[in-house]
């Protein structure tokens, strides 16, 4: 998609369509509509009078020859009750009228951008609404909507030159875009295109391409250094798993901190001998969307080059049934030394996270961020709206709940307290990796926690927002690459 701004009055741009917004209740005279010259808003409020559009969230109306505009049409966005409009509502509104558009075969329109949107992150949010509209989960479809995929948008100014601030925001808003869409393609893959040996194989070919370090390690690695957690996990499958590494380091980085952002990289998760229900366990290839967030958040950083040390860790397996699998009852010995009791299989996630953590400790990271889609039960508690977020460094908690803020990410912490740990003790061994049905998301949080030892530590439970199975206005059906938007602030912002 090429973005591209476009200085002449709104009048004379000639393009397909020209996209404006207005409010609820006074669509013909508020938002990006009070730009539009009198005739064309006299229109619009007849229109309004006539109850064929009120500006409620999201509707769309598009309106043929539209007089005294160069433009062959326009496409009015309601942009709904003003007082909730914000930069985080405009990503979704571009998002909204590229989507409208895109069903219709238009693939190509002017975005009006008024002087408010030039200035701050507006910019920012318009490209990365747009590009995240512009995707759809139907790779493997004979039928896909290539053809209907935006080829230009021209943001119009007006008359307005954009300023620096607004270049970088077109520049940034597309990398990290386009990387939250990687993200999605890989999510997105099933368990036999997405194996651990393909996802690692992805994950060098992203490196080479974009100048990142990186290792892959397997399973004689994994055994040697005796990541007995990782590997209980790994024993049960035909495919070997892979420790994925990649190292992002500015040559003026400070020493400190070193950061460690480790994804849970699951391609798929039977449940192994504690076997789940065939009702949704496809859903289960998604089960290495912390570490595909991981691999996109890697690969922007590599483009906006933040001063900043960055080291990703993803230990990537399938979890299977069969003869060599671990069992219930089992005792693992993981890479720390803890001996874990292995309550339940299907609890594999804070397994391969153990090891991970400690990995990322012994490479020198003196911050562990980890994003998993861990439990069941944080969608219980925040659905699919909200990323669960647990951490005992509070300081760290609080500036992830920040980059969700800046950046549109719903995130919502939930407490971790000692109390609990009562929990997941073990009579065999020094923990067990269950810790019953209630505060699920909590117990399995703060198992991981317990590898994290002192080093400040924060944990998204991504397993409620890494897919959508309603499609949005903005947003199409399937993975949504959570976690990327958020983690990139994060590592842009740290100075
Ligand atoms: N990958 C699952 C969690 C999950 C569930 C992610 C639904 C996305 C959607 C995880 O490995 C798991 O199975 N967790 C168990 C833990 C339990 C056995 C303690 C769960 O949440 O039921
Ligand atoms: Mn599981
Ligand atoms: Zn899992």
């Amino acid at each position: 998609m090429k973005i591209e701004f476009e200085t002449r009055p709104l009048e004379q741009v000639e393009i397909n369509t020209l996209v404006a917004y207005g409010f609820e209740n006074a669509p013909g005279a508020s938002g990006t509509v009070e730009l539009l010259h009198d005739d064309i808003r006299g229109v619009i409020a007849e229109l309004n009078a006539d109850r064929e559009l009120n500006g409620k969230n999201y509707e769309c109306t598009l309106i043929h020859r539209p007089v005294g505009l160069a433009a062959q049409k326009l496409l009015l966005v309601g942009a709904g009750k003003k007082n909730k409009f914000d930069e985080h509502h405009l990503r979704r509104l571009a998002g909204a009228g590229a989507r409208h558009l895109r069903a219709r075969g238009i693939r190509e329109f002017a975005w009006i951008v008024d002087g408010a949107a030039l200035e701050g992150y507006g910019i920012q949010a318009i490209t990365e609404g747009l590009i995240i509209a512009d995707y759809d989960a139907d790779r493997y479809r004979t039928e896909r909507n290539d053809e209907k995929r935006i080829e230009r948008v021209v943001l119009a100014t007006n008359g307005a030159m954009p300023g620096l601030a607004a270049e970088f925001g077109l520049n940034a808003g597309r990398i990290i875009a386009e990387a939250q869409n990687f993200t999605r393609d890989l999510v997105n893959e099933p368990s036999n295109t997405m194996t651990p040996g393909i996802l690692a194989r992805k994950a060098e070919e992203m490196a080479g391409e974009y100048g990142l370090e990186c290792q892959i390690l397997g399973t004689d690695e994994i055994k040697e250094m005796k990541m007995g957690a990782f590997w209980g996990v790994a024993q049960g499958s035909s495919e070997p798993p892979r420790l994925i590494v990649l190292r992002y380091v500015h040559p003026e980085a400070a020493e400190t901190p070193v950061i460690g952002i480790i994804g849970k990289g699951i391609t798929f998760d039977s449940g192994g001998i504690s076997i789940k229900p065939a009702e949704n366990m496809h859903e289960m290839k998604t089960d290495m969307a912390g570490g595909a967030a991981m691999l996109g958040v890697m690969r922007a950083l590599a483009q906006v080059k933040p001063r900043a040390h960055v080291i990703a860790v993803i230990p990537a397996t399938e979890n299977m049934p069969g003869g060599r699998s671990y069992k219930p009852g089992d005792v693992l010995t993981s890479m720390s030394g803890k001996t874990i009791e292995v309550l339940n299989t299907d609890a594999e996630g804070r397994l391969v996270l153990a090891d991970a953590l400690t990995y990322a400790k012994q490479l020198g990271c003196d911050v562990l961020i980890d994003a998993a889609t861990l439990t069941g039960a944080v969608m219980i508690a925040l659905g699919n709206i909200c990323t669960g977020v647990f951490g005992w460094n509070q300081e760290w908690v609080n500036r992830i709940l920040a980059s969700a803020d800046s950046t549109g990410e719903r995130m919502w912490q939930l407490p971790i307290d000692d109390d609990y740990r009562e929990q997941y003790k073990s009579l065999v061994a020094d923990i067990a990796n269950t810790g019953g049905r209630y505060g699920g998301a909590i117990t399995a949080a703060m198992f991981i926690g317990e590898f994290a030892g002192d080093t400040p530590w924060v944990h998204l439970d991504i397993a409620g927002t890494r897919w959508t199975n309603e499609e949005k206005p903005y947003l199409a059906k399937g993975p949504t690459g959570v976690g990327v938007r958020t983690l990139v602030h994060l590592l842009t912002h740290l100075e």
